[in-house]
């Protein structure tokens, strides 16, 4: 019989992907995805546990929630609510004691174990996964069934070894692990035999990405360069991107990708978190300032005009004016192409939270606003010098207005273009003619597509 189920997921493209995963994993037992929780035989929420708030939204979402399940048990059938994903790791059997109505709890690395667990619900009560088994989840799970859109996701490590002190990735995600190459390129084949044109290689720290090769290679191990190029080599596959990134981690032969493989897009997720070093330094990120900024002209060298991204975190215990200014300072000097800001939120368990020095919140956000004023003036900027210039979009979606479609740059800008439906899907050449804050806006050129979509 066909069951419904919902998911919804928060935070992360990795929690996208898994969301996916989950899907997969049900299918099998006769669930199919619909669009909303109301008449759904399961919720899965797949949570995120990286700020404060992330984790709030999840428990408000479950009170909605038991108002359905109570009206589904009235009418004789029932709901299966389960809390998936990294609040799901932390907190655990807190779940079920907050919210009793809730069914399952089971973290990012034993979701292929969904059925077994479906089958141990009972009324009196829920059941708590949050194991890191030794079994590898990834042997576990079905094949990826085709992917559902020309830009898909593609999980190639998971989980982190660096300790930033302010981080809860680690005890979420566990440590690090990379999948074998020969899988991935199974899976990349085929999601690009299901329609995909483009794909997100996805990991917590994806260039420390050190997959085994298959018996006979030169070297036992792969490096996410190395993945790169073997990935640039499956027809039908046109852009390659991968977040997020490390900057300790960025190695030369991934720096030389940039340079040589045509499908490898000009922008790079690479974030600082600070421009001052001695935040840097108590966020054991591992380099200096300066560190950055030589790697960004690397970068810049390898590949002109690569668009750069970055996470900052405001607000971090101890964190001075001056130190502030050291990212404002950092921020003018790199002209970030987009980025994303975030107050300090203390994560329980991780070093920085038991620091006596937090900064007090009216701070944090006097200091948010201010970066946010400088990043979304470097981001307007970004975009307006695009226009005039000719890029290849790939459409993915229709757009708000009739007969308009939204794709991506190179550059990952969101590139609104009035264009036929037959380009769904599709490359095609757009000349810039206007920029906005978050988009730009195109005419689409008669010419077709060149095979690569680089040439940003
Ligand atoms: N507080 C605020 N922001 C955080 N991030 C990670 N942990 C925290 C925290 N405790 C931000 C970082 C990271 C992004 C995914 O979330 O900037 O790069
Ligand atoms: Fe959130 Fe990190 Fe978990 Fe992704 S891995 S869902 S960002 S806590």
């Amino acid at each position: 019989m066909l069951k419904k189920l919902f998911i919804k997921t928060y935070g992360c493209q990795m929690n996208v992907y898994d969301s996916g995963r989950m899907a997969d994993v049900l299918a099998p037992l006769g669930y199919r995805r619909v669009e909303g929780p109301e008449d759904a035989d399961m919720v899965i929420l797949n949570t995120c546990h990286i700020r404060e708030k992330a984790s709030e939204k999840v428990f408000s979402e479950l009170g909605l929630l038991r108002a359905h399940k109570s009206r589904k048990r009235r009418e004789g059938s029932d709901m299966i609510i389960a809390v998936a994903g990294c609040v799901a790791q932390a907190e655990g059997p807190e779940i079920l004691a907050r919210a009793p109505h809730v069914d399952i709890v089971v973290g990012p690395q034993t979701y292929h174990r969904l059925p077994d667990l479906i089958a141990r619900v009972t009324r009196a009560g829920g059941v708590v996964d949050t194991d890191f088994p030794v079994e590898e989840k990834f042997d576990r799970l079905p094949k990826a069934r085709p992917a559902q859109s020309v830009s898909a996701y593609l999980t190639v490590q998971e989980g982190c070894d660096r300790s930033c002190t302010f981080c809860v990735v680690p005890y979420t995600r566990g440590a690090e692990m990379s999948r074998p190459l020969a899988d991935l390129i199974a899976e990349a084949q085929r999601l690009v035999a299901g329609g995909a044109r483009e794909i997100t290689l996805l990991g917590q720290n994806v260039n420390a990405y050190h997959g085994r090769n298959p018996a006979g290679a030169k070297r036992p191990v792969a490096s996410l360069a190395d993945l790169i190029a073997r990935l640039s080599e499956i027809d039908g596959l046109e852009r390659l991107r991968y977040t997020t990134s490390h900057p300790r981690d960025m190695t030369e032969d991934l720096i030389a990708a940039h340079r040589d493989l045509a499908k490898l897009m000009p922008h790079l997720h690479l974030p600082v978190q600070s421009g001052s070093d001695r935040v840097l330094k108590a966020m054991n990120r591992g380099h200096k300032a300066s560190d950055y900024l030589r790697l960004v002209a690397c970068l810049r060298k390898a590949r002109l005009g690569i668009a750069l991204s970055s996470d900052f975190i405001v607000g971090f215990p101890g964190e001075t004016e001056a130190d502030f200014r050291a990212t404002l300072e950092l921020a003018r000097e790199v002209g970030f192409a987009q980025a994303y800001s975030f107050k300090y939120s203390p994560r329980p368990g991780t070093p920085a939270a038991e620091r006596d020095d937090q900064v007090p919140e009216p701070v944090k956000s006097e200091r948010l606003a201010r970066l946010q004023e400088r990043l979304n003036a470097d981001q307007l900027a970004f975009n307006r010098a695009s226009v005039g210039r000719e890029m290849d979009v790939l459409f993915e979606r229709k757009g708000r207005v009739d007969g308009q479609l939204v794709g991506r740059s190179p550059a990952m800008q969101a590139v609104h273009a009035r264009a036929p439906k037959g380009l769904l899907g599709r490359l095609a050449r757009v000349r810039v003619s206007q920029a906005g804050p978050n988009s730009v806006t195109g005419e689409i050129l008669p010419v077709a597509a060149s095979a690569v979509g680089g040439g940003a």
